[in-house]
């Protein structure tokens, strides 16, 4: 079915229960708070207004915002700029109607520059906490390793962890795509899936089919991290098809890291035509210029997605999560229970 208008597909967007599985906490440090910290912290920072810092964004690929990311995370010092952080992405994703998360963090950005692995994940958990009580909003999550580090740096983060296992759903594979692929972390991956983890990888977001094949059959992946270059791979295709592989695609993000052109030209819409079960994420909201909601209205505005369009990719978000069964059919309930409602309200 078909809106009637662009604002009643806004306010359809706007209030189905969602779940967003692509987040990186460290990308969701908004320029005003990368301010507040820096003087908090006493921390230099190389721009004199949150203006500025919002000017330094533009990127013309992957390596271009990465450079910027690690910079701006500099200012993350003490375990409550980590609860502060991760509690000011939940309360904007709750006005945004999502009711569950699964967030990465980047261990490694952190213990590089000398913040100790426990500070960083105690605030964003005991945030995690918070978001389940005060705002009744699930999460769960996932430790990513700098694919531009080593293996065996990896695996000592992965030793970091072992007190914290009970906490963390699984393991990620993010930063430089290109020259450092899923086969160089198959080791770490076997070991985290044998320590009763869930691993999932970024994978054709820059990089070629060859990656996703790899992050597919080397690193057993739960769930893939983009996703965007398959559709290059007929049998990929029907490979991620068949397994019903959740790709966590991020539509402003693809676009501020220049791997589209225009949002028109964004593969989504065309993923669910193929049956590949798709889902619509944030990734570096700070970054790219948008929240959750923000990239499922600018994808439905450029790609003209109908209701059914944006129900299946609500419903997705749940499907792939790590949420366990019982909870997974809750949450569709509910999405078609606001279905329902909707129409029932539009008469
Ligand atoms: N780290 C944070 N955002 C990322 C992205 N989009 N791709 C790879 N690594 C990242
Ligand atoms: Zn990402």
């Amino acid at each position: 079915m078909s809106f009637t208008s662009p604002e009643q597909r806004q306010a359809f967007i706007a209030a189905i229960p969602k779940a967003e599985l692509h987040l990186h906490i460290e990308g969701s440090l908004e320029p005003e708070m990368m301010f507040a910290l820096a003087q908090r912290n006493a921390v230099d920072i190389p721009f004199a207004s949150a203006d500025e810092v919002r000017k330094a964004y533009a990127f013309s690929n992957l390596q271009d915002f990465l450079d910027i990311y690690y910079q701006g995370m500099n200012v993350l010092r003490t375990e409550q700029d980590f609860y502060d952080l991760t509690m000011a992405y939940f309360e904007r994703i709750h006005a945004d109607n999502a009711i569950h998360a699964e967030i990465f963090f980047d261990p490694q950005g952190h213990t590089e520059r000398g913040i100790a692995f426990s500070i960083a994940i105690d605030g964003i958990l005991r945030a995690m906490d918070d978001a389940g009580s005060k705002l009744g909003i699930s999460s769960q999550l996932i430790m990513c390793f700098l694919r531009h580090l080593s293996e065996k740096e990896a695996f000592a983060t992965l030793e970091e962890a072992s007190p914290y296992l009970d906490r963390i759903a699984g393991v990620g594979l993010d930063s430089s795509e290109m020259g450092h692929p899923p086969s160089k972390f198959a080791k770490v991956f076997a070991k985290a899936k044998a320590l009763g983890l869930k691993t999932v990888a970024h994978a054709g977001e820059e990089g070629p089919p060859e990656y996703i094949w790899e992050a597919l059959d080397l690193l057993k992946i739960d769930r893939m991290d983009h996703g965007n270059r398959s559709l290059e791979d007929e049998a990929l295709v029907k490979n991620l098809r068949d397994n019903q592989m959740a790709l966590t695609v991020c539509p402003l993000s693809n676009l501020a890291l220049c791997v589209i052109d225009k949002l028109e030209d964004h593969p989504l819409k065309k993923m669910l035509g193929l049956g590949l079960r798709a889902t619509v994420n944030s990734d570096d909201p700070s970054y790219f210029g948008g929240y959750l909601n923000d990239n499922y209205e600018a994808t439905a505005t450029a790609l003209n997605l109908d209701k059914d369009d944006i129900v299946n990719l609500a419903k997705n978000s749940f499907r792939g999560s790590f949420l366990g069964e019982d909870a997974i059919e809750q949450s569709l309930q509910r999405i078609d229970e606001y279905v329902s409602e909707f129409d029932r309200k539009i008469g």
